[in-house]
Formats: C-alpha cells, structure tokens, sequence
C-alpha cells in the first residue's frame, strides 16, 4: 500500500497533495474530498485510495478498480470561478491528467467528451467533478481521477470498453511517479485557472479530441441531440451542427455514430 511519506517524497509542487490523505480502503475519495472541503480544507488538499467501496462516476454510476493496481484520487479545488464557468475545471483535471500520462509513457491518448481519456478505442480514465456553489459563484470543487494504470482483466461487463495503461502499452508504470506528475501539471495549469484563463486548457482539450467532425448523439436525461461536433465553446459546452442550426451542450453522454 502506499504511504504518505513515499508519496510526498520528491513532489515538487506547493499546493496539490501538500495536504494528503491516504486510505487503503475508502468508501470514494471523492465522498471523503468533499467532507474536507465542506469543513474549510485548503485547495489542493488530496485524498488517495488503494480501494475504493462506493467508487462513483457520473450519473450516478459506480466506478469500478482492482484494489492497488491503479490511481483513485481527489483533490479539492477553490478558484474563483462564476458557476457558468465551473464545467471548465473538467477539462483543467483531463488535460493534467493526458499531459502527465504522455510525459510518462510517450504515448498519444484521446480527449472524449466530457471527461474520459481513451487509449486505443477504450476508456482508461474518468473524472468525476463535484461542484458546490455560494450564490453565483463557486464554493469549492472536488475533481476525482479514476485512472486504470496497471489492472490487466476487466470484468466481462467492462472487457469490451475499458482499459487500462499497462494493458495497451505493454508495460507496468510506476504510479507513484505518474500521481506526483499528474499533481505536477496540474499545479502548473492551475495558475492560468485561478486567473480565469481556460484558453489553454481548452486549446490542449481540443487537439486531444477525436470527435471534432464526426456524427455524434449526446444524450442527457430525456433530451437527445445528433450533430457534427464542432469545438469545445469558450464555456465548456459541446458545439453541434445539427439540423436546427449550432447548438452547444452542458452536460450528457456523447456516442459517435459515424
Ligand atoms: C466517470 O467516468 O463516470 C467518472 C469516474 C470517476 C471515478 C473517480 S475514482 C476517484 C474518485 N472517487 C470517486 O468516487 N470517483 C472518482
């Protein structure tokens, strides 16, 4: 199992994993980030699990992780940000996390929108942000990683979309360096992101995604809505050219048809 001081030792960076929780099981680093977070916890303050019990991803649905192959982690973050502009630190977690992975292991990964990285074909990353807001603006926000680094099966649900690094590289990586280098770039991209500054972010996110072009359906909730996916708008939604005209979406599942 990990532990905090082999985790701190060599990190470089003064506000991410500067305040770091470490559990061999939790029920979700996420659940526990915004437990510290509500009690006033400073920004960057990060909580890692080898194990998580109640892993959870977007829409509710669980995440699911071998015990000690892969990384589950959250960080707590405070900038100032208007809640308009709050889905914007999804894509300040994703291009840390891709930027550290490709450091890492020189390889080329997708952005897919909104928050997962693919490799191959098959998601190995999900990120989970959990906002809360005073009045219009944001409180603190939660951005929890769940990244496969080196579980090598997948239960049969999973098989046929999930992946993991080692998996498709061939090669067991050294999470202890790749946690530190996630924490590193986002540190890095984090003062652009205090200031207001997505647009290298979104500059990153967009030459990383593979969906610009294509037919895609996004569904949330009820709503469905094919388009040809155009960028990423300067707010964070997903830009459609669809029969009715540009059309840009918060929030959903997006599918390419073609
Ligand atoms: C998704 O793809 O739906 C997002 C998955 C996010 C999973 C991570 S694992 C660490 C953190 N703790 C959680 O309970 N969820 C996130």
């Amino acid at each position: 199992m990990f532990s905090k001081e082999e985790l701190q030792n060599g990190l470089k960076t003064k506000t991410f994993g500067h305040k770091l929780f470490v559990f061999e099981k939790i029920d979700s680093t996420n659940a526990c980030a915004k437990t510290l977070a509500e009690a006033g916890t400073e920004e960057g303050a990060t909580v890692i699990a080898e194990f998580q019990t109640e892993g959870r991803g977007r829409f509710g649905r669980p995440w699911q992780a071998e015990p000690g192959e892969n990384l589950l982690f959250s960080s707590v973050l405070r900038p100032t940000v208007l809640k308009d502009n709050s889905s914007l630190l999804t894509y300040f977690a994703a291009v840390s996390v891709a930027r550290a992975v490709e450091k890492a292991s020189s390889c080329s990964l997708e952005c897919k929108w909104p928050n997962d990285l693919y490799l191959n074909g098959k998601k190995f990353c999900g990120i989970l942000l959990e906002n809360s807001f005073k009045q219009s603006s944001l409180d603190y926000s939660v951005v929890g990683v769940g990244l496969n680094v080196n579980q090598r099966t997948f239960n049969e649900q999973l098989a046929d979309r999930a992946t993991s690094l080692a998996q498709e590289l061939n090669v067991d990586i050294d999470r202890k360096e790749l946690f530190q280098r996630i924490l590193q770039e986002m540190e890095t991209l984090y003062e652009s992101v205090k200031e207001g500054d997505f647009s290298e972010i979104i500059r990153d996110w967009n030459k990383r995604c593979k969906m610009f072009g294509k037919q895609i359906t996004v569904r949330g909730g009820k709503e469905e809505l094919t388009g040809t996916a155009v960028r990423l708008s300067d707010d964070g939604g997903l830009m459609l050219e669809t029969s009715g005209g540009l059309r840009t979406v918060y929030a959903g599942d997006a599918t390419i048809v073609r």
